[in-house]
């Protein structure tokens, strides 16, 4: 069924021919320019990569802690995403020197045993669902692994995450926004026990305990703050990184040849046209802070921007023939993992696992083939796929 357009084009995002079509739901904001208003978000809006890159770019400027603004956020809300420097930069340093310690040949050779492992398993059956039977436990294994923690209740853990989700698009949800402050909560706790579980030894290897460990060597960051990244972390890794898996095969699929070249090796460019192409974040909102002006455009102290990253990707002034995904594009300067001090922590993590994954798929099944409709997710901020059903090729 074709859904009706409406005045403001931001909510068309959440139509299901848009959340299937990215090419056709973001022609409509590249070709606008500069800033333009948005009743739907009560917020102005960038969709071009130079706007979006500089508001991105400028904490100073543009906040993602909106106490900078006057409010009120609950301690329960205050993390490694919701702080800016300085507060972010001593939050930012502890995650990165722990994950930067992780042992990363295991990693990768672990990654790719499951991944194997995995399509193995599916290797007799006539057909499967990449999401379901493949990408979400193969993230959700790979950033527990990594924080070095079990779930009590993956079922239970799968739903609330769905539910944070949901909330990212409270302006055209508003019914989401409770049940995502609880779930964030929920999930908030479960990190916030691991931590005080720990007791970590010399061999410990996961990141929660070795964030445990230099959190009692300092006082920069509350156990509060170090919490609630956990949970931004762990959410991230499963949501962000499975869904990035599914709307990659999906884009190789539509794009005859991709996936059969990913056999021979993903390459570094092939990552990061992936991200571009076919990235889950596609929106990121910040506040002005000061009365200022977005490359000529005036944005006053308290406005927010809505920075439209998915579209900026889509630039055809930075980007040559942009919805075509191509292999080997270079330079690639997309917004597909942010910009600035709040860029993705995990974006190697990330790509890892997509290399593995997409490898391994794509070795097993040359090529796999497209079963029925693919059915995506209700998520504009990230978008994702429901069900992906795959056959043999
Ligand atoms: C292993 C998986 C992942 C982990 C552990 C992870 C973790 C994180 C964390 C902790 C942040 C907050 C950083 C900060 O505010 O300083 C972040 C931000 C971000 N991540 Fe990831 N991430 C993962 C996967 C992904 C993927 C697959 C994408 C998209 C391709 C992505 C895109 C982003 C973006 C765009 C931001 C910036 C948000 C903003 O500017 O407000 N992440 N990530």
């Amino acid at each position: 069924m074709i859904e009706a357009p409406v005045g403001d084009p931001i909510r068309n995002l959440i139509t299901p021919r848009a959340l299937s079509d990215p090419a056709s739901a973001w022609e409509p904001f590249r070709s606008r320019g500069g800033l333009w208003w948005s009743e739907t978000l009560d917020s102005w809006v960038a969709a071009s990569l130079s706007d979006c890159s500089t508001v991105l770019s400028d904490a100073d400027r543009f906040c993602s802690d909106w106490r900078r603004l006057g409010e009120d956020t609950p301690v329960s809300a205050l993390s490694v995403q919701t702080l800016d420097p300085p507060e972010h930069t001593a939050v930012r340093a502890l995650l990165v020197h722990a994950f930067r310690s992780l042992g990363w040949d295991d990693l990768r050779r672990s990654t790719a045993d499951n991944a194997e492992r995995r399509l193995a398993a599916l290797a007799d059956r006539p057909s499967f669902d990449f999401m379901s039977e493949f990408a979400g436990p193969l993230a959700l294994d790979t950033i527990t692994g990594v924080l070095g923690v079990g779930l009590p209740d993956e079922s239970r853990f799968v739903a609330i995450s769905a539910d944070i989700v949901d909330s990212m698009d409270y302006a055209l949800r508003p019914e989401t926004v409770e049940p995502g402050r609880a779930a964030r909560g929920e999930l908030a706790e479960l990190a916030g026990r691991w931590l005080g579980e720990r007791t970590p030894g010399p061999g410990e290897r996961g990141l929660v305990g070795r964030l445990a460990a230099s959190r009692r060597a300092t006082d920069d960051v509350s156990e509060t703050v170090l919490r609630n990244s956990l949970r931004v972390v762990l959410h991230s890794g499963y949501e962000s990184a499975s869904r990035l898996l599914g709307n990659a095969v999906l884009a190789c699929l539509r794009s005859p040849g991709t996936l059969d070249a990913l056999a021979d090796g993903v390459t570094d460019a092939a990552l990061q046209e992936l991200v571009r192409c076919a990235g889950p974040v596609q929106a990121e909102a910040r506040g002005c802070v000061r009365d200022t002006d977005v490359n000529g455009h005036p944005v006053r102290r308290g406005e927010i921007v809505t920075v439209l990253v998915a579209a900026a990707n889509r630039d055809e002034r930075v980007f040559d023939d942009p919805d075509t995904l191509r292999l080997d594009r270079h330079p690639n300067p997309h917004l597909g993992f942010g910009r600035g001090p709040h860029a993705c922590l995990g974006a190697p993590l990330a790509l890892l696992l997509t290399r593995t994954a997409l490898g391994a798929l794509a070795r097993r099944h040359r090529p796999p083939r497209l079963l029925g409709e693919p059915v995506f997710r209700r998520n504009v901020t990230l978008r994702g796929l429901h069900r992906l059903d795959l056959g043999r090729g």
